[in-house]
């Protein structure tokens, strides 16, 4: 007999590419006609699988660059066939990543001077013209260079007629819960436009806005803007493209007393019925939802009961007395007239969806919906 299937394990993620380009024509309506769109796909696109997200990006026209978070991730992209222009948005370190970066025809983020210097050293070894993008730190106290900073670096790398400045950003904190430290950062960051543009150093692409500053505060939409979290359908007004499903894989009916799940943390009040799910912390749902999360099964919301197993974890199914082995259970998304968003999942282990879906590991197989 031919075995013709991969995965046995009934649990995967569905992702809904008709979904992410919907998402992404959302997006740019609500922007100027002008801004460039730069799809953020690091982290293996928030876990949704970048080399497939980008290529529908791609595909679809719809945005100009892609930003991932280091070379490594831009060279999955390249070898997956990726062609738009990609913005590596970490500091770059060891320096010698600078070479693969441009081996690879990734733009590198400059975030110090150190930086600079070694870029300058990359473009005269390579004798090819270089592009990097500046990074200013405002605010959120991670990376980027102080004005000053900024300024000695633009005359550094134009000493280099090799290395040309083609872009200036930064990054915001709190745009979706501060408006006010918001418009300081770019207050700030316009300050560092002004410096660097007096020192001669004029880039074409300014950019600070992540989703929610690009959708909260026009002000901040420049050249280009930066989102990630509303492509993937995780910011109000935009589709969820992720949905977490598994199957029941064993169904019982236990007495009152009955515990569950290592630790005996939880006893049946009543008669129960079970319902085990192949769906553990191995898959990178976390040990946080033991006693707290719900899954939706017959339409109905079922709590999560015991501790989660690295493998499997159980539902109290009281409430879908008709379920059987073999029914689908969505742990993200939606089923009949229920769902459970990721930002829902999210508050229940006092987390934020990028963790939820970014967390999810290479066992849980994605299965793309054009
Ligand atoms: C530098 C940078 N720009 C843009 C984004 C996209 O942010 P969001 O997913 O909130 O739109 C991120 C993500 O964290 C980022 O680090």
């Amino acid at each position: 007999m031919a075995i013709t299937r991969r995965f046995f394990r009934p649990t995967w993620a569905e992702v809904h590419l008709g979904a992410l380009r919907e998402n992404l024509r959302r997006f740019r309506r609500r922007m100027p006609r002008a801004t460039k769109l730069l799809f953020v796909v690091k982290g293996d696109a928030y876990g949704h699988g970048a080399p497939r997200c980008a290529r529908a990006a791609q595909q679809s026209g719809l945005a100009d660059w892609l930003g991932v978070s280091s070379v490594e991730e831009g060279v999955v992209l390249r070898e997956a066939g990726i062609r738009l222009p990609i913005l590596v948005l970490g500091s770059l370190y060891p320096f010698e990543s600078f070479l693969a970066a441009v081996e690879f025809g990734l733009t590198p983020t400059v975030a110090s001077l150190d930086s600079a210097r070694r870029l300058v050293e990359v473009a005269r070894r390579r004798g090819r013209r270089v592009r990097c993008h500046l990074k200013i730190e405002t605010g959120m106290g991670r990376i980027g260079m102080s004005p000053a900073a900024a300024v000695e670096a633009a005359r550094t790398l134009a000493e280099e007629r090799l290395v040309a400045v083609e872009g200036v950003y930064t990054h915001f904190s709190c745009a979706d819960s501060d408006s006010k430290f918001t418009a300081e950062q770019l207050r700030r960051y316009k300050q560092a436009l002004a410096d660097l543009a007096r020192a001669g150093c004029v880039a074409p692409l300014r950019h600070a806005a992540n989703s929610a500053a690009a959708l909260r505060l026009p002000a901040a939409r420049l050249d280009l803007v930066r989102p990630g979290l509303a492509v993937y359908g995780l910011y109000p007004g935009f589709v969820p493209v992720l949905s977490l499903k598994s199957k029941v894989v064993f169904l019982k009916t236990v007495p009152p007393g009955a515990a569950i799940g290592y630790g005996a943390t939880f006893r049946a009040r009543r008669r129960t019925r079970v319902a085990t799910v192949p769906l553990g912390y191995a898959d990178g749902f976390s040990r946080r939802y033991s006693n707290r999360g719900e899954a939706l099964l017959g339409g109905r919301r079922c709590p999560i009961i015991g501790n989660i197993s690295m493998d499997m974890l159980m539902l109290d199914a009281t409430a879908a007395p008709g379920a059987r082995v073999g029914d689908e259970v969505v742990i993200i998304g939606k089923q009949g007239r229920e769902a459970i968003t990721a930002a829902q999942a999210a508050a229940v282990v006092d987390t934020i969806p990028y963790e939820v879906t970014t967390a999810l590991t290479g066992r849980v197989p994605r299965a793309y919906l054009l």
